[in-house]
């Protein structure tokens, strides 16, 4: 493999603007990543702890073994979405090892409103569901919830992918072999109550764990028998009476010992070991913020990224000298092996053909694929359509959408139209996806989205001979470009789910590496491209 060598100039000024400019955006996903972490308020903190419970993310580092990394999913979910702050929509999920298994967690944060959910959190559920079930990952639920958000309901009760799926995957994925676990943790209501006794294995927590179908007030006012909560649907009943949980925890330290216990049980593979030891790149990290370009319209060096992401900067590049506004080839992160794709530049019929070419490869020798958005889209123009653009991109996009391989997609850059699907965006179905605080993405930028609405308007008004007056075609231009800035901003991705994270440039090493090593340890797929149109 060939070894990559690095030009940039640290003391440059373009650097140090990029990287100003990279604060200030990184500042910004700080912002909402506190808020998320921070969970519900104080009161709400206070009465938890007087309850003698854990935290949703203690609980977690409980869970997890010591010293080991944590891939959280969805940590700025419903960051400034609702009316009222909801952090992380009250469920911290993740994937992270115990007892040597990788398992993907989902614990319910009862200090926001009660550990409700939300449409979001019901959402996060079930993309945290669905990336266990794709890397056949078993399932830990720390349930401690107050089950639907009532006064959203209908955003999150009767739909083909609301509350119901989240139970019907439990069963799914039992069916197939993935173990599902819970520990009762605290309140487990009404729909809430599945989760548990869906799973194939649950504990419950004496005192503070509860699972019954109606609440004491509700069977109050349907039945009028007066019963408090313990009582109706406690530990003591459900392991010793009812044989609704199956193991007695005294409290949440037993209960995620007890855990431990059973996920060790399982004889699901330890953790894969990469091929070769990990190797760190030559060049640091660190420097990759001053090199992701301040301005979206101005070029992202393409190896000099590669040069800091790769063990120890090696590179075997495909077709270097074919269709070079977009680099592929292979390397290896954290000791796994990677295929690349990362923009360099507009993408033209011959880079398209090219990169569909490698997706290929990687499915042929079983590489997992690494896309690195840095895309304004496809080049356009007459010459550009009679050259069949419209269907070399389609090649490119059919190749991306049918591997089978594992895909991760991480928008570094901007991220465009056509572009964001071609380079494996969320529609496509990455088994992960992030982005970093310099990431921006809609269908098309803001300004360009400004002038074309501005021009529809001018021609609709010619045909009333009207012209449309300056201060006229600002007050178009202005909503729009204020609304996709805001629109493309990482945080904002990140609250509505469209990335699982939002990571920064010097976690992405340790990012892919647990990613490839799930990847390795998951269930191979057959791939079947769809018709190329040639
Ligand atoms: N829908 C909407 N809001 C809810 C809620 C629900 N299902 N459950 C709780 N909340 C809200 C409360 O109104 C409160 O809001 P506030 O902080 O603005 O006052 C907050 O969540 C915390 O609830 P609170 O009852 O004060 O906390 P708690 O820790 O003492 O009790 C529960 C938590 C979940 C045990 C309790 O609120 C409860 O039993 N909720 C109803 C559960 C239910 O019947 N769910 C059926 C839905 S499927």
């Amino acid at each position: 493999m060939a070894v990559l060598t690095s030009n940039i100039d640290t003391g440059s000024e373009t650097f140090r603007r990029n990287a100003e400019d990279f604060e200030s955006r990184r500042d910004a996903v700080e912002r909402a990543r506190q808020a998320a972490v921070a969970g519900g308020g104080d009161r709400a903190h206070r009465k938890h702890a007087e309850r003698g419970k854990l935290t949703a993310r203690q609980r977690i580092s409980r869970l997890l073994d010591p010293g080991t990394a944590f891939l959280e999913i969805g940590q700025l979910a419903a960051h400034d979405v609702y009316d009222q702050p909801v952090p992380s929509a009250a469920l911290v999920t993740g994937i992270g090892v115990v007892a040597g298994r990788l398992v993907t967690v989902f614990a319910n944060d009862a200090t926001v409103k009660g550990g409700t959910y939300f449409p979001l959190g019901v959402r996060k559920h079930l993309r945290a569901q669905e990336i266990a079930r794709e890397n056949g990952l078993p399932c830990v639920y720390l349930v401690d919830s107050g089950g639907v958000y009532l006064p959203l309901q209908e955003d999150l009760f009767p739909g083909e992918h609301h509350l119901g799926r989240i139970f019907r995957n439990i069963a799914e994925m039992s069916g197939a072999g993935i173990p599902q676990i819970a520990a009762v943790m605290g309140s487990c209501t009404a729909g809430g109550a599945y989760i548990p006794t869906m799973c194939d294995e649950a504990v419950i927590v004496r005192g503070t764990g509860t699972v019954f179908l109606g609440g004491p007030q509700l069977v109050k006012a349907a039945t009028g028998e007066v019963v408090d909560a313990e009582t109706l649907g406690g530990a003591d009943l459900h392991t010793r009476v009812s044989g609704v949980a199956d193991h007695f925890a005294e409290d949440d330290e037993h209960a995620l010992d007890l855990v431990r216990e059973i996920v060790s049980r399982h004889p699901a593979p330890p953790v894969t070991e990469p091929p070769v030891p990990p190797q760190e790149p030559l060049y640091d990290p660190a420097e990759l913020p001053g090199i992701v370009s301040a301005g979206l319209r101005e070029h992202i060096p393409a190896r000099e990224i590669l040069a800091r992401l790769l063990d120890a900067s090696e590179f075997s590049e495909y077709r270097a000298r074919y269709g070079t506004t977009i680099v592929c080839g292979t390397g290896r992160i954290g000791g796994f092996p990677v295929g690349v794709v990362i923009n360099d530049g507009i993408l033209f019929p011959d880079s398209s053909l090219k990169a569909a070419n490698f997706v290929e490869l990687c499915v042929q020798r079983d590489i997992p694929l690494l896309f690195l958005h840095n895309i304004n889209g496809f080049m356009v123009g007459s010459q550009y359509e009679a050259e069949g653009i419209a269907k070399h991109g389609a090649k490119l996009v059919n190749a991306v959408s049918t591997a089978r391989v594992a895909k991760f997609s991480i928008v570094i850059g901007g991220s465009y139209g056509a572009g964001n699907f071609a380079m494996c965006g969320r529609s496509m179905g990455p088994r992960l996806m992030a982005m970093w605080p310099s990431g921006s993405s809609t269908v098309v930028g803001a300004e360009q989205t400004a002038t074309v609405m501005a021009l529809i308007r001018k021609d609709q008004l010619a045909k009333q001979g009207r012209t449309l007056t300056a201060e006229e075609e600002q007050a178009i231009r202005q909503p729009i470009v204020e609304a996709y800035e805001k629109q493309s901003q990482p945080a904002y991705f990140g609250a509505r789910l469209w990335v699982d994270a939002v990571i920064d440039p010097v976690e992405t090493r340790d990012w892919m590496t647990l990613s490839l090593a799930m990847a390795a340890g998951s269930p191979k797929q057959e791939t079947r491209f769809g018709v190329f149109r040639m």
